[in-house]
């Protein structure tokens, strides 16, 4: 009996050292330690042993358990320990990964190019004004030199809110409210949204966004508006870039301009870009009737002063090779991303 404790203690032992996991070790500790495991049903026989025998057997039989029990729980102490480790070698973090990255929007082309066009006439000393875009017939109109029923109304129909209130059709009434709340120099800007109550095409909507300017000083000529344009026109499309004045008629300017710049694609010589002539379009301006001074409360015989407005889409649509307005409005985000 003492040598079948013994080898049961040796093979428990043994047992257990090659024991890899929790599952196997309650198996084992079942196999020794259980009701029905092999030391208790030699302790149970211990009945048959004569009463000499019985308490060595027994101190023995208690020893072999006791040394059982301790390699069990050393056993799961270590089981315990190599599945912690496994557990926290998995769920460790890689620090060196490169993060997610947040999706956020960007800027809109419009508000892109317009940043743009801003940063260049700050840089020359302008300043932003802004001007209600529910505006004043008197403003819009006839402040501007175009009274009821001048035809130049026609060329832009307007939305009428009453008979004296539109949604401006151009950013050049901001002129007339500037002149009357500040005294010149006056050296601005005035970018916004502009109505007109045309259909939607490729080329016309009935919102788009305007750029006006407007400098008004003593012995402002045309040669400030030609550098001052041109200056932008090179910040713009860049330093190649030659600008030509063609004569226009506006009824707010006199003398008034088209300019148009040196296709910034062929660089002059014709493209698809400029239809083949080598000149793109991309303002009007001129120098400011007196009228339209008087109009600001500014005395003509002692300033004067340049103006110009351009088409903030048209422009962006030349710079970007856009062929149609409506992708500014539709928000398609294939569209938007490419700038
Ligand atoms: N307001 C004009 C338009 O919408 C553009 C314009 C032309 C503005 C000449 C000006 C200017 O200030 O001098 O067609």
């Amino acid at each position: 009996m003492r040598e079948k404790l013994q080898q049961i203690k040796e093979e428990a032992l043994l047992k257990l050292k090659e024991c890899q996991n929790s599952q196997m070790l309650d198996e084992l500790r079942v196999k020794y330690l259980g009701k029905k495991g092999e030391l208790t049903t030699i302790l149970r026989g211990m009945g048959q042993l004569s009463p000499e025998e019985r308490p060595t057997v027994g101190k023995i039989a208690n020893e072999v358990r006791e040394e059982i029990e301790a390699a069990i729980e050393e056993t799961l102490k270590q089981i315990k320990q190599r599945e912690k480790n496994l557990r926290l070698s998995m769920e460790t973090i890689d620090v060196t990964m490169p993060g997610r990255a947040n999706r956020i929007g960007g800027l809109h082309p419009l508000t892109k190019a317009l940043d743009e066009i801003k940063e260049i006439f700050i840089g020359m000393g302008f300043s932003i004004a802004e001007g209600p875009e529910v505006e004043l017939d008197y403003y819009n109109f006839e402040a501007l030199n175009i009274p009821k029923n001048h035809p130049a109304r026609d060329e832009q129909d307007t939305f009428y809110i009453n008979q004296n209130v539109v949604l401006r059709t151009q950013t050049s009434p901001v002129q007339i409210r500037v002149m009357e709340n500040k005294k010149p120099p006056i050296r601005i800007i005035a970018p916004g949204r502009v109505y007109r109550s045309d259909t939607a095409d490729a080329t016309h909507s009935p919102i788009f966004h305007q750029v006006e300017g407007l400098v008004v000083d003593k012995g402002i000529t045309m040669a400030s508006l030609k550098g001052t344009l041109d200056a932008f026109a090179k910040r713009m499309f860049g330093e190649k870039t030659r600008t030509k004045f063609r004569p226009h008629h506006f009824p707010f300017t006199e003398p008034s301009a088209e300019v148009d710049v040196s296709c910034f694609v062929c660089g002059g010589t014709g493209c698809r870009v400029c239809k083949g002539s080598g000149w793109i379009e991309i303002l009007g301006c001129g120098m400011v009737h007196p009228d339209v001074l008087r109009a600001g409360g500014i005395d003509p015989e002692v300033y004067s002063g340049f103006a110009f407005g351009l088409g903030l889409e048209r422009i962006v649509m030349i710079k970007y090779g856009i062929d149609d307005i409506r992708l500014f409005y539709e928000n398609d985000v294939r569209f938007l991303k490419q700038f």
